[in-house]
């Protein structure tokens, strides 16, 4: 089928704001056959249908379509359908209690093949903030995804890897990014299982090369098993710094990793700007720890495979040894 709602259909599959979206590539009114066909573009996508986005979010979007349509005096069924699916026949205590229930939702980015990752509704959740994906890890996908270079023949790791999503896209057998081997690491048990998880959704057809994840807490990083592991060329981390209690953890982290590389090694360190301060003092504690970090150009002029909304401004910064 022609998709003209390609872009509408890549937003809601992400739950890109429903506010934010590109209603405008709508061009009103709609034939029925066109809200048909918008409504299979999305509501009734087949990965949304195995794999659901957040209900309330899908709510939200028919809600925001109806409100569009308001003067058009025909509205195709499959719009009231989808209301949630079921969810329309249920009462609104119902619906919100079914909402609260489930914990966890899937997204799907098309890049143009599909990535789908299991995530946590809620930032914080099981004591990790690494159970939903946040937007430096977003920002740094986008970024590596213009700059393949970085990470074309390279062994990676990745410190706090959360949901496990710049691995998976860096594995995507479509995107050809050629990435060495690729080690997802975190120090929570729920996320290293909500990964192994994601990594199942998204490699089931080739398992011979998919991204590892291992348990790692980098306050216990000399107990790691790295000879069960290639020797890295590349260390991403993606949203770490926000919390400066494990500042001193993160950065002996560091440390440990380059030197058993012989500081043979790059790292890219994604931040979403949130409090200056946090970020100052970081980047301080870098220059004393002695390493040296540049901030890559231009991040925020990276095409949004991801559709990120840009509402946070993220830094990435390239990290090497002081020479
Ligand atoms: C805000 S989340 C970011 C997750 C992911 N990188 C992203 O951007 O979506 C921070 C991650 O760092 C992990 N983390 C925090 N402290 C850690 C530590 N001491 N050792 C290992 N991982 C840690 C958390 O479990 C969490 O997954």
């Amino acid at each position: 089928m022609d998709n003209k709602y390609s872009k509408l259909q890549q937003q809601f599959l992400c739950c890109y704001p429903v506010n934010k979206m590109a209603w405008s590539t709508l061009h009103l009114p709609l034939q029925l056959e066109e809200q048909k066909q918008l409504i299979a573009a999305t509501c009734g996508h087949a990965l949304n249908q195995r794999y659901p986005v957040r209900r309330s979010y899908q709510e939200a979007f028919v809600k925001r379509l109806l409100q569009l349509l308001k003067d058009h005096e025909e509205l195709h069924d499959d719009i009231y359908d989808s209301l949630c699916g079921q969810l329309a026949k249920a009462t609104l205590s119902e619906r919100e209690s079914a909402d609260a229930a489930q914990v966890y939702a899937y997204k799907h980015y098309l890049l143009p093949t599909p990535m789908t990752l299991r995530e946590s509704k809620s930032f914080v959740i099981e004591g990790t903030t690494g159970l939903c994906t946040w937007e430096a890890a977003l920002a740094l996908a986008d970024y590596l995804l213009e700059h393949p270079s970085l990470v074309q023949n390279k062994n990676v790791l990745e410190l706090g890897a959360g949901t496990g999503l710049l691995g998976i896209l860096l594995k995507q057998r479509s995107l050809q990014l050629q990435v060495g081997q690729v080690l997802l690491t975190d120090g929570s048990d729920a996320c290293v299982q909500l990964m192994r998880e994601n990594i199942k959704l998204n490699f089931a057809e080739e398992p011979l090369d998919f991204p590892l994840c291992a348990q790692l807490n980098w306050a216990q990083i000399s107990e790691f098993n790295w000879q069960a592991y290639a020797a890295f060329d590349l260390l991403l981390a993606a949203d770490v710094i926000y919390d400066d209690t494990q500042f001193e953890a993160l950065l002996s982290a560091m440390e440990y990793i380059f030197e058993r590389h012989e500081n043979n090694l790059q790292m890219l360190l994604a931040s979403t700007v949130r409090n200056v301060d946090t970020l100052h003092n970081f980047m301080q504690q870098l220059a004393l720890h002695g390493f040296e970090a540049t901030p890559c150009a231009n991040v925020s002029a990276c095409a949004s495979h991801f559709c990120r909304d840009h509402t946070a401004a993220v830094q990435i910064v390239s990290i090497k040894r002081k020479s």
